[in-house]
Formats: structure tokens, sequence, C-alpha cells
């Protein structure tokens, strides 16, 4: 197999990758063709998946980087972050070394982009769009349609008359800008609670739903599809797993894509949030037979499965660091074990990278004072037990 030799941008450490002189993947398996287009599968390729099959110089404490253990197995790891990895260089350079695909936990969302009804800001969503270009990172897109990250104006103009046009433009401009640079959109978020009075399980408090009826769901992937051709177009839910509610939300989910895919609507992946201990703290309420029957009859649908903002809430784990880095390794293993033996999940990205900035220290700052620990690495960007971890469960994981 003859390669050649790309360089990254000299800001961020050089490393040489190989592709096959025809730009194709080292390895079709690979590829995941159904999962990339050709062009996010070259830029995966060119930075990481290459490196894990041509050998790479990457080699640091614990071996190789989560990327490269991800994609030995056909699978894609990526992590959530936002504009400060384009101004903190360790940050920067620790993700790019870790991680193959970036989802932006906030620039994305209506509340960053429209500061006003009339009004885009896309400052901040094309600085990091083109600083994962430039490093080759593919790029999930967080999210077209929520209840939550609503701008202030929002509730003053939107009615039952406008929401249907707010939503389809707004779409149609971010998905637009976006074609061929976000490999997969979270077209709809977080549709469903397990709590609702309505017999589909349908989250009552949604203005989408509220002013629009369910039919905002098939709306908004149909406005993706319209907006971005190729893009792999994803229902995002959290809950499935030991949260109070988890098995009603597993079936109303189920029914609601069987809904979208019965009327011809453009959904090809489901997206599983996987917040772990979020809303349950005792893990020894998963039922994982249940969890892996669930996966199951997703991907018996045609769906490609992605996990999409894994971590572990530590909040009620002991404060001792190496106690509470156990404790939620053990949490990520035991998970990882059940999504990872369905061949139909793709991809993992957890919620960030390094507990510096985790969402969970924000909003659930712990009683004694500590800082969370819910990602692979630490605080200073350094590996712990959460990485360990991770890493494990890939190599453990059937190749794809
Ligand atoms: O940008 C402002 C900043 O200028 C200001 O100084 C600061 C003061 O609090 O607030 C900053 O914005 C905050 C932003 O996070 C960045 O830290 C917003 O107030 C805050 O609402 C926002 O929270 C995000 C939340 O979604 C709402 O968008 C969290 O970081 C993000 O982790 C969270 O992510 C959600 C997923 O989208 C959906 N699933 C659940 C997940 C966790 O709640």
């Amino acid at each position: 197999m003859a390669c050649f030799l790309a360089k990254r941008p000299a800001s961020e450490t050089v490393k040489q990758v190989r592709l096959r002189e025809d730009g194709g993947c080292v390895d079709h398996e690979l590829c995941m063709t159904r999962l990339l287009s050709r062009r996010a599968l070259l830029s995966v390729a060119a930075a990481g998946i290459a490196a894990a099959a041509c050998g790479s110089d990457t080699a640091a404490p614990g071996g190789p980087p989560l990327r490269e253990r991800a994609a030995a197995r056909g699978l894609v790891y990526g992590a959530a972050g936002d504009v400060e990895l384009t101004t903190n260089q360790q940050l920067g350079t620790t993700f790019v070394r870790e991680a193959g695909a970036f989802v932006p936990e906030v620039s994305l969302k209506w509340a960053a982009l429209r500061p006003a009804s009339d009004t885009f800001d896309f400052v901040a969503s094309d600085a990091l769009i083109a600083w994962a270009g430039a490093r080759t990172i593919l790029v999930r897109g967080h999210a077209l349609a929520w209840h939550q990250a609503l701008p202030n104006w929002f509730a003053g103009v939107a009615n039952e008359q406008t929401a249907g046009g707010f939503l389809d433009a707004h779409i149609a401009a971010v998905a637009g800008r976006y074609s061929g640079r976000v490999g997969s959109w979270d077209v709809v978020n977080e549709p469903l609670d397990p709590f609702s009075d309505r017999d589909d399980g349908l989250r009552e408090e949604s203005p989408w739903l509220r002013l629009l009826g369910p039919a905002y769901i098939a709306r908004a992937f149909v406005a993706a599809r319209e907006a971005d051709a190729t893009a792999v177009l994803t229902l995002n839910e959290y809950g499935f797993e030991n949260d109070p509610g988890a098995a009603r939300k597993r079936a109303d989910f189920l029914r609601l894509i069987g809904r979208l895919k019965d009327s011809g609507t453009p959904i090809q992946a489901a997206g599983l949030q996987a917040h772990l201990l979020q809303n349950n703290p005792r893990w020894a309420e998963f039922d994982a037979t249940g969890y892996s029957k669930f996966l199951g009859e997703l991907a018996a649908m045609g769906l490609q499965l992605f996990v999409t903002e894994l971590d572990v809430n530590d909040t009620a784990f002991p404060q001792d660091a190496r106690t509470r880095d156990a404790a939620v390794a053990s949490v990520y293993r035991d998970y990882l074990g059940v999504a990872l033996a369905e061949p139909a999940v793709k991809m993992v990205t957890t919620w960030g990278l390094s507990d510096r900035t985790s969402w969970i220290d924000r909003s659930y700052p712990r009683k004694d004072g500590a800082h969370a620990r819910p990602l692979p690495l630490d605080a200073g960007y350094q590996r712990k037990a959460a990485w360990e971890a991770v890493a494990t469960a890939f190599d453990r994981a059937p190749k794809r």
C-alpha cells in the first residue's frame, strides 16, 4: 500500500499520517460509508485513522489516543468543546490528539446564533467550524430544534402562525451555511418527557410542540435535508439508561422513530446522550438487558447509533479523587461494554474532554467544594482512570 505524508498546521504538534495515494481509507472497514461523507471520511482518516493504521508518533502515557483506539475498531471518538478550543493552545492540541470528532457545546444553538429575530451571528460558529476543518476533525452539529437555549426574543414573537416560519428559516440558514462541513446534525433534541401526560410521550413544555404540534419534528428533519443533502440527520435524546422513566422513554423513542420512518421522514441516526448518573446516582438500576434490546431495535429500524453526550456525574461519589475516579471509570466501563456490543453504534462523543470545562462542574457544584471529575482527562489535561476505561472499551469492542 503506497502512502504519502501529510502535516498538521504548524500550530499543532506536527504529526505524520499516511493515506492511500488515491485518497481512500487505508482500511475499508474504517470507512463507515453510511456514517460519513467521503469528504468527512478523508478528514478523519487523514488525522487519525491513518495514524492508527500506519503507525503514529503520538505515543503518550497510557498508549495511543482515544481517536486511534476507536478507529482501530471502526469507531469514531469525539468530544464536545467550544470557542476555548481556538484560544487555549494546550486544550486545542490535546483535543486534536485525542478526538476525531467535535461537537460545539453551545455555539450552534439558537441562543448563540440569534441575537435578534431577524439576524444571525455566525462569528463563533464560523471560527469553530473553520478550526475543526483545518485540523481535519469531523463536526457534529447541535442542535436545530430544542426547547432550551432559545433566545429571549423568541417567546415574544413566536406564535402558532410564526413559529413554523422561524423554524424553517433557521434551519435553512444554519444547516445550509455549514452544508458539507457538518457531517451530522442533531436535528431535534430532547423531544420526549417520560412524565408527559400525552400518550406519545412528547415534551409538553416545548414551545415547538405547543405552537406547531407533533408535526414540528418531521418538519425540522425535512428542512434539514433540504438545507444539507448529505449530513446524517439525528434525533437526540437522554435518559435511556437508569433515569426515572427510562423504560417509558425507550418505548416512546422507538414509537416516535417508527412514526417518522413510516411517514418517510429523512432520519438516519439516533443520538443517545448518555449523561450517566445525571438523574439517578444508583448505577445498579441500569437495565443492561433492556438497553441492549433497545439498541438492537433501533438498529433494526436501519438507524446508525451515536453516543452523543457521554459523561458520568460524580456528585454522589466520595471526595477522594482516586476513589471517585475509580467509581466514574467503572460506570464508563460498564456502559460502554453494553453500548459498544451493538454494532450499529458507530460513534462515541463525550460531553467535553477535560474536567476543566465540564457543564457538571458549572451546573451541579459539589457540596464539599471539590471539582467534578466526569470526563476522560483531568483539569490538567492528564489521562485518568476514565480515559483508561474508555480506551479499553474501544479495544474490546467488536470491529465495525
Ligand atoms: O456565554 C456566556 C458567557 O458569556 C457568560 O459569561 C456565562 C455566565 O454564566 O454564561 C455563558 O453562557 C452559558 C454557556 O453554557 C457557556 O458556559 C449559558 O449561560 C449556559 O446556559 C450554557 O449552558 C449549556 C447548556 O447546554 C445550555 O445551552 C451547557 O454549557 C451545555 O453543556 C448544555 O448542554 C446540554 C446539551 O445541549 C443537551 N443535552 C444536555 C446538555 C447538558 O445540559
